[in-house]
């Protein structure tokens, strides 16, 4: 086989044949094939999309260039979530401690930042020590341990996402939506789950603009999910405005904390309920939202879900006692509203790319992320704001970055007066 062929047939809009897809991501894992083919092939893919079979097989491939794991057989319902990305989206750290504690296993494979949108492993990094790579017996012996973990794709671990992913945002071929949907089932597939609740993001600062590419994207996971036999229920949530407070790496964690302590804000808090609800039902641990909301709140109330977040850091090495110092910020600057009036529109897309600017995300391959970097956020839509009044702090650890950040953060609302 030759790679310029399989990627000319792509790029000419015709099926790959049944193991080109294998060969081709097989030959790249193993070097022989190199990133600028790959990334050719991954253009073809974003102008020309894949068939369903296509899919399929590259869905397979990439949970099979690496191990799956196999949990020993019980009685526990082993479930996750996952999201396609967004700002201020810190609710996979939320989540999996409190559905270990309701008794569900969550055995999680997130990913980091992929262009503006931010990164579980990359927010939870910002905690000292931490081990998001372990080997998969030590991954297996974690979430039997106390229900949850949540560790990055890898070598051992859905090596091809790793190397892929790692590629896409450098060739600006994230939005595929045949990409994305190979992307997340592979992690999901490889972890070895019953049930997945999926959260799709649609708005101005999600890769799903509009409803239509929401729905497109639903229908092939759950045509991926359905043929590996995992129960899926997937929700459509608003990325218009960021979620939560704050926005970054180790602010975002901070917020977690509050979240799992029972101080989170309302719309981060509802967003985590409506994922762990539909988990909740799938286990068979409650019979509709009523009785999933009651576990919820006992499950935060009793402090069970800030004490499973202690353990799981634990277990995976991280330390909290050093956490806070290591993110206090060197610089921080104010934005102010400019007008009088009430906001209509936020660019979240654009406030993303000020957290990158900030710090929290990669332009260069080599570049390192700023855990204390992230922006606060004084006003979401709807709000009425006077002239100079607070619209985002923004805060890291370089005073360069942190006025172009302020330059981006400037055009990113809209005020009708
Ligand atoms: N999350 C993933 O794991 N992969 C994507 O491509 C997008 C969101």
């Amino acid at each position: 086989m030759i790679p310029s062929d399989i990627i000319a047939r792509k790029r000419n809009g015709k099926e790959l044949k049944s193991n080109d897809l294998s060969w081709f991501i097989t030959k790249y894992l193993r070097g022989d094939i190199s990133d600028a083919q790959m990334s050719a092939l991954l253009m073809a893919i974003y102008f020309n999309g894949m068939t369903e079979k296509e899919l399929l097989i590259l869905v397979d491939e990439m949970v099979h260039s690496g191990q799956v794991v196999k949990f020993e057989k019980s009685n526990f319902f082993i479930a996750d979530k996952h999201s396609t990305g967004g700002i201020g989206d810190k609710t996979s750290i939320i989540l999996a401690p409190i559905m270990a504690a309701a008794g569900i296993r969550i055995p999680m494979i997130a990913g980091r930042g992929l262009e503006y949108t931010g990164g579980t492993i990359d927010k939870l990094e910002a905690i000292p020590g931490i081990n998001v790579t372990p080997s998969l017996d030590k991954f297996r012996s974690w979430v039997e341990n106390i229900g949850c973990a949540i560790i990055s794709q890898s070598k051992n671990i859905c090596p091809a996402d790793n190397k892929i992913y790692a590629l896409r945002n450098q060739t600006a071929t994230v939005p595929s939506i045949p990409i994305i949907c190979s992307s997340i089932m592979s992690k999901k597939i490889a972890e070895g789950i019953m049930g997945l609740v999926m959260d799709i993001k649609v708005g101005n600062g999600a890769f799903m603009k509009t409803k239509n590419d929401a729905l497109e994207l639903s229908i092939l996971i759950k045509k991926v999910a359905i043929s590996y036999g995992i129960k899926i229920d997937i929700i459509y949530s608003d990325m218009n405005q960021p979620l939560g407070r704050y926005a970054g790496l180790g602010c975002e964690i901070t917020e977690a904390i509050d979240c799992l302590k029972g101080n989170g804000p309302q719309d981060l808090i509802n967003n985590t309920f409506e994922l762990c609800s539909c988990l909740l039902i799938q286990a068979g641990k409650a019979k509709d939202k009523q009785e999933s909301k009651e576990i919820f709140n006992t499950i935060i109330e009793t402090g069970k879900a800030f004490e499973f977040f202690q353990k799981m850091i634990a277990l995976q090495n991280g330390c909290l006692k050093q956490f806070e110092n290591n993110i206090i910020p060197k610089y921080e600057k104010i934005i102010r509203s400019t007008k009088n009036g009430t906001i209509i529109y936020m660019d979240t897309e654009k406030i993303g790319w000020s957290l990158i600017e900030l710090g929290c995300g990669k332009k260069e391959k080599l570049e390192r992320l700023d855990n204390t970097a992230g922006i606060e956020f004084f006003v979401k839509p709807g709000d009425t704001i006077k002239k100079g009044s607070p619209i985002y702090r923004a805060f890291n650890a370089n005073s360069k970055k942190l006025d172009s950040a302020s330059e981006l953060l400037l055009n990113t609302i809209k005020v009708h007066r």
